[in-house]
């Protein structure tokens, strides 16, 4: 079959089914595959969504294909939002449930699960929430972080360390005011140590609930969306999500792959970071726009669109090297 999408100094965007596009890699040959699946959900988006009771052996083959072409030090990323049983009040369980059998069944691990809050989530669902106010909005996903070997997996935290806190960098300052005698022991039991406590490590060491806006309004991806009348992708995860993940399980040069591509924000992340980077999406409209996050120039946006959508394979830095050639003169 015609491969067509598009390519960028560090990666490929293939328009293609995921199962059909994994089989093409190497087996132990990815890094991390970061992605976001669509999700369990009662309300269909555009892009359709498996019903519950499918969801887990639909979602199951392509973690058994993730597994095989997953490096023995590599991970597995996905993030999942919440979702109610139809008509009920009730939570259904698919992201546990899930879990359970890519860990029982298909032989990952769960290194730790991480928390993405979204606290500018709209409240929904709108009947148990905005009408009849007995549920809280969710504003919550699950993000499972699923590795081979825990011991081999590659994780480096001090990669991704968080600004701290002012309270801390009043204790750097003068460790003294708040550590009145080296060991001092903690009703929780823990022992602040003066010299493991008031060390400066350069940041804070993150907690595993990630607190990130979804709230994008100024990208170039959606500028060029409505230059371009093209509805952007509903369903996007704010740049940060998959930035977070490269930084603290990969090194540059690393294979990063979205199997779930969508507007392929894994893919700008992975280039930004300079990793290798693969995505497969099985919409052309999704494939077409999300080549626009590395479009340098509007006035290439419509040749490069259009040819994506005619089933052509664009090389984006030759645009880039025209642009730059002519610009030096
Ligand atoms: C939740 S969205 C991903 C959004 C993405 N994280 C972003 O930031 O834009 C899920 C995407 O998976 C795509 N998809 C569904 N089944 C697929 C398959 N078998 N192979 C490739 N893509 C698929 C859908 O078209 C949809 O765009």
């Amino acid at each position: 079959m015609k491969k067509y999408g598009y390519k960028t100094k560090y990666g490929e965007c293939i328009c293609t089914d995921s199962l059909i596009g994994l089989q093409d890699l190497d087996d132990n040959s990815i890094d991390l595959v970061m992605t976001s699946p669509p999700f369990a959900l009662q309300r269909e988006k555009e892009y359709g969504n498996k019903s519950q009771s499918d969801y887990i052996d639909w979602f199951c083959q392509f973690a058994e294909l993730v597994y095989n072409k997953l490096k023995e030090t590599g991970s597995f990323v996905i993030d999942l939002g919440g979702a109610y049983q139809k008509g009920e009040p009730a939570y259904s369980l698919y992201q546990f449930k899930l879990l359970i059998k890519l860990c029982e069944e298909v032989g990952f691990e769960l290194a730790q699960p991480f928390y993405w809050h979204n606290p500018s989530a709209l409240p929904a669902p709108i009947e148990w929430v905005n009408k009849r106010k007995i549920r809280a909005k969710n504003s919550v996903n699950t993000v499972w972080w699923l590795c081979k070997n825990p011991k081999l997996c590659k994780a480096d935290i001090t990669k991704v360390l968080t600004p701290y806190s002012d309270r801390m960098l009043k204790l750097l300052e003068k460790p003294t005011e708040f550590i009145k005698q080296e060991n001092t022991i903690r009703p929780s039991g823990h022992v602040l140590g003066m010299s493991s406590w008031t060390r400066d490590n350069g940041g804070a060491i993150p907690p595993n609930m990630l607190q990130i806006p979804n709230s994008e309004s100024n990208s170039k991806y959606l500028k060029y969306c409505k230059e371009m009348n093209v509805k952007g992708h509903p369903a996007r995860f704010p740049i940060a999500l998959p930035e977070f993940f490269i930084k603290f399980l990969t090194e540059q040069n690393d294979l990063v792959v979205d199997i779930f591509g969508g507007s392929n924000t894994t893919g700008q992340a992975a280039e930004q970071l300079k990793r290798k980077w693969l995505s497969f999406e099985l919409s052309k409209d999704y494939v077409a726009a999300s080549s626009f996050r590395f479009i340098e120039n509007s006035k290439d946006l419509d040749c490069v669109y259009s040819n994506i959508l005619n089933e052509n394979f664009i090389d984006l830095t030759d645009l880039i090297e025209v642009e730059q050639l002519l610009l030096l003169g």
